[in-house]
């Protein structure tokens, strides 16, 4: 059977190649919002390993931070090989979901002393892997001394001193490109912007027992980031949004929020954190 070309008789084919890709593309971003409008401020009780929930290319911002599958905020019993794998799709389901030129944010601490786990290097290294594009690496500094633990390994003495961290990292990343061009309303003010945009912030953590959840990070992190790296309006995911941290912080400021969460208890302390704290 013979083919139609757009390209082959005049420009009157290339019109009409030219607008039915405009028609496309306007059904696909009408579809985008139609779905937009349908997740918009939900938090799913399910694994992010799929988020099938959410058309591809829909997020303009992910801040979050994963579980370490080792002590206190763990429910998870996987090896290393199977949390590995768990950590690759959802961050590919990430990558599939995030809008080209969109960002994503990851909280990490390092971990362990004997020997010592870089899991901000083996993240970083998962991240390229899937295809986001390194933008830079904030050092979260928590207040001076506070969390630093006490097992000094040898006191005063040369023979095996341990170093006690007082950070984390938010290792931040692009989607495509660098620049943003969805266009929109920033929010940022000049000092903030001056702040933000230094490499070591001063944040102090937030208390697990005030909010009922092993492993929270302060309001003031996904705060910081959103009103730096996104629009007014834009949606901003958190696929392991535990105890609704980042939807707290995206209300406040005015941006929509979806995220995902295994356990059921900490999706009732989001919503009600979400009640009493952005009203
Ligand atoms: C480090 S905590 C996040 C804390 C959050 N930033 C906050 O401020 O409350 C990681 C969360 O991921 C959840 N989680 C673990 N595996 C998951 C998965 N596959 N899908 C969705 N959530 C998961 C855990 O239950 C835990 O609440």
């Amino acid at each position: 059977m013979k083919k139609n070309s757009f390209f082959k008789s005049g420009s009157g084919s290339r019109k009409a190649f030219v607008s039915s890709f405009q028609n496309k593309q306007e059904l696909k971003e009408k579809h985008q919002e139609n779905n937009v409008s349908l997740i918009k401020n939900k938090i799913f009780n399910k694994s992010s390993e799929d988020m099938n929930e959410l058309v591809d290319n829909c997020v303009s911002l992910t801040v979050t931070s994963p579980p370490y599958n080792i002590g206190k905020d763990s429910d998870l019993e996987l090896n290393d090989e199977e949390y590995w794998k768990m950590i690759n799709k959802v961050f590919s389901e990430t990558y599939r979901v995030t809008k080209s030129g969109g960002r994503l944010v990851v909280n990490v601490a390092n971990l362990g002393r004997k020997p010592y786990i870089p899991f901000s290097k083996y993240f970083t290294e998962a991240l390229n892997e899937i295809g986001f594009i390194m933008r830079g690496e904030i050092i979260w500094q928590k207040s001076k001394g506070a969390n630093a633990n006490f097992a000094w390994g040898s006191w005063l003495s040369a023979s095996n001193p341990v170093i006690r961290d007082i950070h984390e990292y938010c290792l931040v990343f692009s989607k495509d490109s660098m620049k943003n061009s969805s266009g929109g309303k920033s929010t940022i003010e000049k000092d903030e912007f001056m702040e933000s945009t230094l490499s070591i912030w001063n944040i102090t953590p937030e208390k697990a027992k005030k909010i009922g959840h092993p492993a929270p990070f302060p309001v003031e992190l996904p705060k910081k980031f959103i009103n730096l790296y996104s629009f007014k309006d834009d949606l901003i995911l958190d696929p392991f949004i535990g105890s609704g941290t980042t939807a707290v912080a995206s209300k406040l400021l005015k941006r929509k929020y979806v995220g995902y969460e295994i356990n059921k208890n900490y999706i009732e302390i989001a919503n009600n954190r979400l009640k009493m704290e952005t009203s």
